[in-house]
């Protein structure tokens, strides 16, 4: 396959997301973050990257560090993220990151960093492993951003700490240097709110880390899935017409709406109110309708990994444009600290 050339209307504005290479994707990064980027590179400049950077906080091995990179870039493709549309690349593919990371850290305080909520659960999560990439994550994370002078950043409610910090280290660099080069970067939604997508575990939000079985991966085979949906946290049943649902049946409802139908949906919500409903059918229903909803991607899945020549194009390709946008970016920065040539 050959890439196309991309050329962008100068005005139009400039997306920026990455997803950490920890691990397979799961519905809830494909319905909470990959669907709304399909959608948005159709009209913005868009850069989607893999944060294989930020991965490190938690020392992968170097087989493993490969593997989960690949696996995310797979992913992307599978799910539609067009490499001839948006720019795909691998974040340390682009070393002009690190490079303003490190300007950016000379005005990120101790006091701001340690504040951060998901340093704060970092810590209390792993005391073992308190290093300063996780300290200073969020900057990181801003030079990301601002690399590139992105002003949208579609990311999940728990990112917007982060985004609000990425603001205040691009204002903090203008108002040092007594100019106005970073524009601010917001969190952004494309179409209707964000989706939430529930876990399986009875409690919060789908993710790789609240243990086995707990998230649905995009690669998970249908026997996979209908196991996991059957293993999900129910409660005894209701007793009473009408009667609220308890959360953990609220999340099978919220995973029902997004890949099942509306009448499918009703149905099981009628049985729900009139206390006949068997949990063990809506399970099944649910598990079915995942899988059909997810076949495309997984079908895709499997080709792609065995396209090493085009993922080895795809990750040149978004590498170059990222670096030329970055390098950009990296060579008026230099101009505005003061570095000179002699
Ligand atoms: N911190 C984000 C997360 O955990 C991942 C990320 C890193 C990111 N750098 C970014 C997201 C820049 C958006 C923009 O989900």
């Amino acid at each position: 396959m050959r890439l196309k050339i991309l050329t962008f209307a100068p005005n139009m504005e400039t997306v920026v997301s990455g997803i950490r290479s920890t691990g397979n994707l799961h519905l809830g990064n494909y319905y909470g973050a990959i669907q709304n980027f399909v959608k948005m590179q159709n009209e913005y400049k868009c850069y989607f990257f893999i944060a294989d950077l930020h991965s490190l906080t938690t020392h992968p091995t170097p087989a493993n560090l490969h593997g989960n990179v690949k696996q995310v870039l797979v992913e992307y493709l599978a799910a539609g993220i067009d490499p001839e549309k948006a720019t795909i690349y691998v974040q340390s593919d682009v070393p002009e990151v690190t490079e303003l990371y490190l300007y950016l850290n000379m005005n990120a305080y101790m006091g701001e960093l340690e504040r951060a909520t998901s340093f704060k659960d970092k810590v209390r999560a792993n005391p073992d492993n308190v290093n300063a990439g996780l300290l200073t994550y969020p900057v990181l994370m801003a030079a990301d951003i601002i690399i590139h002078k992105a002003t949208k950043v579609p990311v999940g409610k728990d990112q917007e700490q982060h985004l609000e910090m990425a603001r205040t280290f691009g204002n903090r660099f203008n108002r040092l240097y007594n100019n106005d080069y970073f524009p601010e970067p917001f969190a952004f939604s494309f179409g209707e709110s964000l989706v939430k997508i529930p876990g399986l575990d009875g409690k919060g939000k789908m993710g790789k880390s609240e243990g086995e079985g707990n998230a649905i991966f995009l690669s998970d085979t249908p026997e996979a899935i209908r196991k996991k949906v059957m293993r999900a946290v129910t409660d005894a049943g209701p007793t009473q017409d009408n009667q609220a649902k308890p959360q953990e049946i609220q999340n099978l409802f919220d995973l029902m709406k997004v890949v099942s139908t509306p009448d499918t949906l009703e149905h099981f919500d009628n049985l729900y109110n009139t206390c006949a409903i068997r949990y063990g059918d809506l399970k099944k229903q649910l598990a079915e309708d995942m899988i059909i909803a997810t076949a495309p991607i997984r079908e895709k899945i499997a080709d792609i990994a065995n396209d090493a020549p085009y993922l080895r194009q795809v990750a040149r390709y978004g590498a170059a444009k990222a670096r030329e946008s970055a390098q950009k970016t990296i060579r008026e920065v230099r101009e505005i600290i003061g570095f000179r040539n002699f």
